[in-house]
């Protein structure tokens, strides 16, 4: 049965005979530019078709009960439609309660509550965005049950805020970005000094988006990820004592931080900026060399973003470096990086459509050996943005 079926018979059980709207909000994949958003910096993700659905109901009351068929041992969980603090009994509903609130806070109050039954096609924790999926997708349903009248990058803004003041996760606009703004068969390269945007067609000819999950049990990857965001803007501070005009690191050439790389006084950080610097400026090259129709030299720098993730930026481990190195092994592989925040989660690897099976093959025996247990493949197609079915 398919998810949106599965959803449907849930509803009638949880919330009885009602009349639904349905939703779809994908979740995405980063082709290249990796920490570097909150940096300033360009990145060039797409949104895919493994996402979340809702189910959505009007209710006459301020309230609003949410169900997860993937989370179903958490049963119903209410909240009122105003007034909300984050409130962790509530667990997975914050990411709903988070919108609802940055609504209200921005003069967009609701008037009514929903019963939502809500359904993910997404492996959870695995860094393909869930919670950004969630976010977007309660926007949506803000948006129009209430006619706010918000366009998709005012409603990705707030899910991004709800996501950094409601949820605590000091994130970039990356994820919130590509799911809300997602073409089918497109990239979007997005400037996040400016949040200038432009799609890229994403022209692959005979190659396949290979999603590679390590399935890493549970990381800690929210602290190590505010540490190389502090990193990062005190770099930025030593840097700004000679060039007080700069306002992000992705503001730089290459050549321009190598020179000024010195008034960065600690080793770790001097590391950290170069990533954040060298990523963003091989974002661009890439999706020049995409847009030139030469996809091994995309390639070779989707290669040269893990290297640097590993190397520079340290937010690869054991798992994600088994993975890309056991796919730069493969015949057929024209890149293959870690995508998203790292420290688990997935790679991204692009794959000749005759090498793929033998690509999962090999690396799923091989991984299996080396780690002790199995990763999961998805082949990407590329989705649009989160909207009403
Ligand atoms: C997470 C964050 C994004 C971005 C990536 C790294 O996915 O939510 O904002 O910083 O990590 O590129």
């Amino acid at each position: 049965m398919d998810m949106l079926a599965k959803m449907k018979t849930v509803f009638m059980e949880r919330f009885g005979d009602k009349k639904t709207r349905a939703f779809f909000s994908p979740g995405r994949v980063n082709l290249i530019g990796e920490h570097t958003d909150y940096n300033g910096g360009h990145v060039f993700p797409c949104a895919i078709s493994l996402g979340t659905y809702a189910l959505v109901a009007d209710r006459d009351d301020m309230k609003t009960n949410v169900f997860s068929v993937n989370l179903a041992d958490k049963g119903i969980i209410g909240f009122e439609m105003s007034g909300l603090k984050h409130d962790a009994t509530k667990d997975w509903a914050n990411y709903l309660m988070g919108v609802v609130s940055m609504f209200e806070e921005a003069g967009h109050k609701c008037s009514h509550g929903f019963d939502i039954a809500i359904g993910s096609t997404l492996p959870g924790g695995s860094g393909l965005s869930s919670s950004a999926s969630l976010e977007v997708l309660m926007a949506v349903i803000l948006n129009e049950a209430f006619g706010f009248g918000l366009d998709m990058v005012e409603m990705v803004k707030l899910a991004q805020r709800a996501e950094n003041v409601f949820v605590g996760v000091n994130c970039g606009i990356m994820d919130q970005f590509a799911v809300g703004m997602g073409r089918k068969d497109c990239a979007i390269l997005l400037d996040c000094n400016t949040l200038e945007y432009r799609y890229s067609k994403l022209a692959l000819e005979n190659a396949s988006i290979v999603i590679t999950n390590t399935n890493k049990p549970h990381s800690l990857a929210s602290s190590a990820y505010n540490v190389r965001r502090a990193q990062c803007e005190h770099a930025l501070n030593e840097l700004r004592e000679v060039r007080p005009e700069l306002k992000a690191l992705g503001e730089l050439t290459n050549p321009e931080y190598d020179k000024l790389a010195g008034h960065i006084s600690e080793h770790l950080e001097r590391q950290r900026a170069r990533h954040a610097v060298y990523e963003n400026q091989r974002t661009l090259a890439a999706v020049k060399a995409l847009e030139n129709s030469d996809v091994a030299e995309f390639g070779r720098l989707m290669d040269a973003s893990h290297v640097s993730l590993r190397d520079d930026y340290d937010v690869t481990g054991k798992e994600l470096d088994t993975l890309v190195e056991l796919a730069w092994q493969q015949p057929g592989v024209i890149g293959s990086r870690m995508t998203g925040a790292g420290f688990g989660g997935c790679t991204v690897s692009l794959v000749q459509n005759e090498a793929v099976e033998a690509f999962k093959a090999n690396v799923g025996k091989a991984y299996e050996e080396a780690i002790g247990y199995a990763p999961s493949f998805y082949v990407a197609s590329i989705a649009d943005g989160t909207h009403r079915l």
